[in-house]
């Protein structure tokens, strides 16, 4: 049986992103962390560019695939495995023929969908990943000094691709009703909630500058930053931990990742700022100051 590289070649990364992300934790840097969860997120969404939808898809539900097996038997199933037509639907050839249902429905809804429905999915993945390394330029330079005019133009064309890019996603959740695989409406309802989170941070943000409030605007688009990590990362990072442990109820796993991801993300956001703001005090800054000099 040939091995599906590809996916294995994922898992290796998946465990370096780890060891980065236990560096960081020692050391309080998470900029490699961060910089490789980028990379990764282009290479793997970049793929949908190279290779097709349905390809990609097969793709992405081949990294659900081990782990959601993982202790069932092929004969045994579970409510929220699923079998699809000619086994096109994943990367590992015979190896699995069970696969996460919301897979299943995912590789079908776009092997066999309207093209408008494919074209939804690119724009949304296009303008999306494009705003996700945008908004780290915008953190990494700020609107002070002679960043200012840039940071207005990014900032500007950021907004436009993050309406574009959600947009799409409103409209393809719009169809979601009668997916059963997915939870139907609570997925439909879910994904609008998702939005709320993403684009209402980003909203926020901007009204707070409009008003010439630059502390509230950086509290906001770092919330934003939060809830769009949130939305991608952390999503498929809780799908692929929380499929395995309730493969036996349908949808259960994709619901919690589509309604929790994007508030998560926003609070571990909130949590990080509130901390590297109370070490960056001047209070505090001083007081460090003074324990350098003790020491030195
Ligand atoms: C506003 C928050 C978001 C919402 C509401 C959302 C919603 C959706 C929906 C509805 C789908 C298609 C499922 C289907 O119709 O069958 C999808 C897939 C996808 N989304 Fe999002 N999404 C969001 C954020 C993001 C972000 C931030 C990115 C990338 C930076 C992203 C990238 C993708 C990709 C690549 C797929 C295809 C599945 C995959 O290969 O991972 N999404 N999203």
């Amino acid at each position: 049986m040939d091995l599906p590289l590809g996916v294995l070649a994922f898992y290796g990364t998946l465990v370096v992103w780890l060891a980065l992300l236990v560096r960081g934790m020692k050391r309080r840097s998470f900029a490699p962390f961060l910089v490789f969860g980028i990379a990764l997120l282009l290479v793997l969404n970049g793929r949908y560019l190279v290779d097709g939808a349905t390809n990609s898809i097969a793709f992405f539900i081949g990294i659900y695939d081990v782990l959601d097996n993982f202790g069932v038997a092929e004969s045994e199933g579970a409510a929220a495995l699923a079998k699809c037509p000619d086994n096109a639907c994943t990367v590992w050839g015979e190896r699995y023929l069970n696969h996460p249902s919301w897979g299943v429905a995912f590789h079908d809804r776009f092997l066999n969908g309207p093209q408008l429905r494919t074209n939804l999915l690119y724009g949304h993945l296009i303008f999306n990943s494009l705003v996700f390394v945008m908004m780290h330029v915008q953190l990494l330079r700020p609107g002070t000094g002679n960043n200012k005019a840039w940071h207005r133009v990014i900032g500007r064309v950021s907004f436009a691709f993050l309406t574009i890019g959600t947009v799409c996603a409103i409209w393809l959740a719009a169809e979601h009703g009668p997916v059963g695989e997915y939870g139907g409406s609570l997925s439909m309802y879910g994904f609008w909630f998702m939005s709320l989170c993403v684009y209402g941070c980003a909203v926020m943000g901007v009204a707070e500058i409009r008003k010439g409030d630059t502390k509230a605007h950086r509290i906001w688009m770092i919330r934003f930053v939060g809830s769009m990590w949130g939305a991608f990362w952390l999503f498929r990072v809780m799908l692929f931990v929380l499929g395995p442990l309730l493969r036996n109820w349908e949808a259960a796993a994709l619901l919690i990742c589509i309604w929790f991801s994007a508030p998560l993300g926003i609070l571990i956001a909130e949590f990080c700022r509130r901390r590297l703001d109370r070490q960056t005090t001047p209070s505090n800054v001083a007081v460090g100051a003074k324990q350098v000099s003790a020491n030195i």
